[in-house]
């Protein structure tokens, strides 16, 4: 593979590559899409247009591949079919018996091909949607690259979620078949995955096969016309299985994400053009080298697990780590320990673990060695200054890259980062787009703004990563990312540039909130809340959060509050509806049940007011004379006094 002769060194070589790769962008990922094995090479490398009336985006439109191929069997055929393709590091730290253990990229190609043998013969084609609902265990990998291998599209829901926004994604993909495990081991907690399933297939009429990998072997329900036990019919699977010849522009994935409106987008990813930012953007922003161990700390569920645990280092023939547990089971030197372990040379995890982290104290890093650490990548929030320095000098000792990268479930790999290898980092900053990024920050009426000036991050001009559609709404698609500014792509976010050109992230501009780096709908929560019968109305709001960044604060107005005897128990209720409605990561923090909410006369709900309160109920309000109920006001700051 092409590897160290690519690297760069300064940062006027990164900005020689980053220019070509802006002003002649054919040229440039004609030639970095070469890093993968292409089946019919392409003739054809960028088309795509941001005009509404024109909207569309294709890369590398002629070339053909397989995304499991170029993620495993190459390897092989390279010779390199005995490296660590696959660490598993199980929840459990046993030393004398510990369950954790390797795969090789001959295991590897074996295990994928049985599963996709398993598929085909549960009638799976090339084209068909499958679900996956599964933890962090390599099962969870061999799933995804088989339905790659032939040529099925996955659609990962993360694991977390409730049986209801599970059965909403096998709805909207009406997808037929469901894999998932008995249960998964999250710390000292056993999840029974396979009985949430059973509930949101309850609401859901389509699914007709569920597939069941084994991990935690406890007792669960079964249906016998329509659960299927994996191990049952893998064992007759051969483990060679042809790959499908895929066009570079057939999709390899759906990923569900918040929108605006509460409803989940199914954010289309294709072949080609994925493939390749995925592996370059873990090639470069990261520095990986050869035989380097990479460590990715994200649930594959998200975009990131996709894309770093699963798709970028594999397809660079990387050996990646997956992490069945938690950071701080069974103590709070967890990962570092496992860095140790296995002597992780780069980690990519997210602010709010190492916030999780630092708040137990400096003792429980500094215990370890971490001698092996060599770059250290966060994602999913802003990460301040303070906590960078920390990461820096107490994780890193002070000499490891750090890179804070940005990027969404929309842009497929890192979008803004620095690159590991020079210095090219800032404490609280993203530094510089990464190549074939173009990123500009616009005022609300799309004109430049000013250095230092916050205003909106939006793309000029497609980059291969990019996702193609909503799944089934192109409108949607269209309207949420291409209509607010013409003819760039709308990121949602807040950022400046500061003097020295360094991009800053500030947060997200729309009504989506970050909690602990998962993107949070306030009008999805609003809605759970709002179906409780007791409920006649809210609003959702984010707080400063010293753990998750930010919290979520729900304002709440019953449809009867003298009822209420007990206030706790009800908001302890309202919490467990949202749960069960939306999963675990959109409950909210702190519940104010209260009488009115403030609006506008025309009857619009004033979220700035309650944001400024949940934040500080001493906060200087501003001009209310719009407001149509100014008394509500002083009611809900009483009650958030007491
Ligand atoms: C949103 C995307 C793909 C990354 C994982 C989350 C926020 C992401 C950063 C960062 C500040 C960040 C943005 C973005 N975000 N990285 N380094 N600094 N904010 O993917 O669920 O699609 O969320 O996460 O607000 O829009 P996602």
């Amino acid at each position: 593979m092409k590897k160290q002769e690519n690297k760069i060194y300064t940062q006027e070589h990164y900005q020689e590559m980053y220019n070509l790769s802006i002003t002649d962008p054919n040229k440039f990922w004609g030639e970095a899409g070469k890093r993968l094995s292409w089946i019919k090479p392409y003739t054809k490398v960028k088309d795509t247009s941001f005009d509404l009336e024109d909207l569309h985006i294709k890369w590398f439109e002629d070339g053909t591949l397989n995304a499991c191929y170029n993620a495993v069997d190459r390897h092989i055929e390279d010779g390199h079919g005995d490296n660590i393709a696959i660490i598993w590091e199980s929840n459990f730290v046993n030393e004398e018996n510990d369950e954790s253990y390797k795969i090789t990229y001959n295991e590897l190609k074996k295990n994928v091909c049985r599963f996709a043998n398993t598929l085909k013969d549960l009638g799976v084609r090339r084209g068909d949607i499958v679900t996956i609902y599964m933890p962090m265990v390599p099962e969870t990998v061999y799933a995804m690259l088989a339905c790659a291998r032939i040529g099925a599209i996955h659609s990962v829901v993360f694991s977390g979620f409730s049986a209801e926004s599970l059965s909403k994604r096998i709805v909207d993909t009406n997808s037929k078949i469901i894999i998932t495990t008995d249960g998964s081991y999250r710390g000292d907690k056993v999840i029974d995955l396979k009985s949430i399933v059973d509930k949101a297939l309850e609401m859901t009429p389509v699914t007709n096969k569920v597939l069941v990998c084994g991990r935690t072997n406890k007792p669960m329900s079964w249906n016998g016309e329509r659960d299927i036990w994996y191990n049952s019919i893998a064992k007759y699977m051969s483990d060679e299985c042809e790959i499908e010849e895929m066009h570079a522009e057939d999709p390899l994935f759906i990923l569900y994400t918040s929108g605006s409106t509460g409803t989940p987008k199914g954010i289309m990813h294709t072949t080609g053009g994925y493939l390749v930012y995925a592996s370059m953007t873990h090639e470069y922003a990261f520095d990986y080298k050869e035989g380097d161990i990479f460590w990715c700390t994200a649930d594959i569920g998200w975009i990131t697990g996709h894309s770093y645990l699963v798709y970028g280092p594999l397809t660079n023939g990387a050996t990646t780590l997956i992490f069945e547990g938690v950071p701080n089971y069974p103590c709070c030197s967890r990962v570092w320990n496992i860095c140790d372990k296995y002597g992780v040379n780069i980690l990519y995890t997210a602010p709010t673990l190492l916030r999780i982290l630092k708040k137990e104290g400096d003792f429980f890093v500094t215990n370890t060695s971490r001698s092996s650490l060599r770059v250290l990548g966060s994602v999913g929030e802003p990460m301040q200054a303070d906590l960078w320095q920390w990461y820096n000098d107490v994780v890193g000792n002070n000499r490891c890259d750090i890179i804070d990268t940005w990027w969404q479930t929309e842009g497929g790999g890192i979008m803004i980062s620095p690159l590991a290898g020079f210095k090219q980092s800032k404490a609280g900053s993203v530094s510089f787009p990464f190549f074939g990024i173009n990123p500009y920050i616009v005022d609300n009426d799309g004109k430049p703004a000013p250095n230092g000036t916050e205003g909106n991050l939006v793309i000029k001009d497609s980059w291969p990563g990019q996702a193609r559609t909503v799944y089934k709404n192109l409108e949607r698609f269209k309207n949420g990312y291409f209509s607010t500014f013409k003819n760039f792509f709308f990121s949602g976010d807040g950022a400046y540039t500061d003097q020295d050109g360094y991009i800053h992230i500030t947060g997200r501009v729309d009504d989506i909130i970050n909690v602990s780096g998962h993107r949070v709908s306030t009008a999805g929560v609003e809605f759970a809340l709002n179906s409780n019968p007791n409920v006649a109305e809210s609003a959702v709001v984010g707080f400063p959060h010293e753990i998750k960044g930010t919290g979520l604060g729900a304002f709440v107005v019953m449809k009867s509050i003298d009822s209420i005897t007990d206030f706790k128990a009800t908001k302890n209720e309202l919490k467990s509806w949202v749960r069960k409605k939306n999963g675990p990561t959109e409950v909210p923090d702190v519940i104010y049940i209260v009488e009115d909410l403030p609006k506008t006369r025309s009857g619009k709900i004033i979220r700035r007011i309650l944001r400024k309160l949940a934040e500080d109920p001493k906060s200087e309000l501003g001009d209310l004379s719009t407001l149509s109920n100014q008394d509500s006001i002083h009611k809900i700051i009483d009650i958030l006094a007491q």
